[in-house]
């Protein structure tokens, strides 16, 4: 059960409310240049701006008054970084929400920002610039988020960021001390349906780990092998040679090659195996792509997972991780018949609630 209080349990009516999200989408190069010489970017997933707009909605479907939205893009270390700005993700949200007033400013604080929510009509959005613009974002310094309170009159907190809620940085933790603090439907929503599969995972619960790191990998191998019925490993780690005598663990043994000898995918006796795992399973958590899926041909086995997870709906299927999360984006948007029970949108995050890390972007929020 989630036992913080979420904009469910509060009036949000009338409010001026300071939403967290987290849109650190990635960004890729327009093709071509702009005068000034430098490539234009445009957002290569909106999956997390999507994944904010049900507490946006429910916030305007219940007269908020205004709606704040902050959020970091990158790691500019402390300095303005046109490149990261959030202008681009405001001009999204306002194509995903029509008819609803949405600006963008180029700061956080200060008179610029007091005009902008001055300017704002009732039930109107404003993007406040990167947080992570000042190094007293990540100092987790509570003046740099009391200017925000003061110059937006905010009245009420939200944490939606589900996927930051593993740092604790001014706009995370520190804020929670200067206002009332609630959670977001995304932050419930995630939190909840990992949770229940650490708590009371319907089984057989089978957990599916691949990626490159053997280090990022083993405290989720460590959490799960006493929770799951079966854990595969594929992906780098298998190709590395990962090893173990528990029963309970198959490793992947065999592997598609490039020219150079390289394993860069599972190969068919593996895939083979993992299907025959996953068929029986009424619970799957994978985290790890399974080969180098950039390669089309090396994304053989990982797209046999996520078609057969995406096709059976009886199957809770939770994706997380970053890399793991966008392939499966990628493979819904061609087909989108493939549904998942989660498309996690946090990959530390994620990893750390599940390995029973602290929190410190979701502790700070009201006890139900
Ligand atoms: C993420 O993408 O995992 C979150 O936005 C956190 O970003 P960070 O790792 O730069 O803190």
């Amino acid at each position: 059960m989630f036992h913080k209080k979420t904009i469910r349990d509060v009036n949000v009516a009338d409010q001026i409310i300071l939403v967290r999200t987290d849109y650190n989408v990635p960004l890729e190069p327009i093709d071509s240049e702009s005068h000034s010489g430098t490539a234009q970017m445009r957002i290569a997933s909106d999956l997390r701006i999507q994944a904010s707009l049900p507490t946006i909605k429910y916030l305007l479907e219940h007269d908020a008054a205004k709606i704040i939205l902050m959020s970091h893009l990158g790691r500019p270390d402390g300095k303005h970084d046109q490149a990261l700005s959030l202008k681009l993700v405001a001009e999204r949200l306002a194509e995903l929400l029509p008819g609803t007033a949405v600006s963008f400013v180029d700061d956080v604080s200060g008179p610029e920002v007091e005009m902008a929510v001055e300017a704002l009509p009732q039930g109107g959005i404003l993007l406040l610039e990167n947080l992570r613009f000042s190094t007293a974002e990540e100092a987790n310094d509570e003046e740099y988020v009391r200017e925000i309170v003061d110059s937006t009159h905010a009245e009420l907190f939200v944490q939606d960021g589900f996927a930051v809620i593993h740092r604790g940085h001014a706009s995370t933790d520190a804020i929670t001390r200067l206002l009332p603090s609630v959670a977001g439907l995304l932050l419930e929503k995630e939190v909840t349906t990992l949770e229940s599969v650490i708590q009371e995972p319907q089984r057989p619960f089978v957990v599916v780990i691949g990626g490159a790191k053997v280090a990022d990998k083993q405290p989720l191998i460590d959490k799960f092998l006493p929770l799951s019925d079966q854990i595969f490993v594929g992906g780098k780690i298998a190709a590395d040679g990962y090893q173990s005598n528990n029963p309970k663990l198959i490793v992947a043994e065999d592997f598609d090659t490039a020219g150079d000898g390289a394993k860069l995918d599972i190969g068919p006796v593996a895939t083979a195996k993992l299907i025959e795992m996953v068929q029986t399973a009424r619970t799957v958590l994978w985290n790890g792509v399974l080969g180098k899926v950039e390669d089309a041909a090396y994304a053989t086995a990982s797209t046999i997972l996520a078609k057969y997870l995406g096709e059976h709906h009886e199957i809770t299927s939770i994706i997380c991780g970053g890399d793991t999360a966008g392939f499966v984006e990628e493979l819904s948007a061609e087909d989108p018949s493939l549904r998942y029970s989660l498309v996690s949108t946090g990959g530390g995050a994620a990893l750390e609630l599940l390995c029973g890390e602290k929190l410190p972007g979701l502790d700070g929020l009201e006890d139900l």
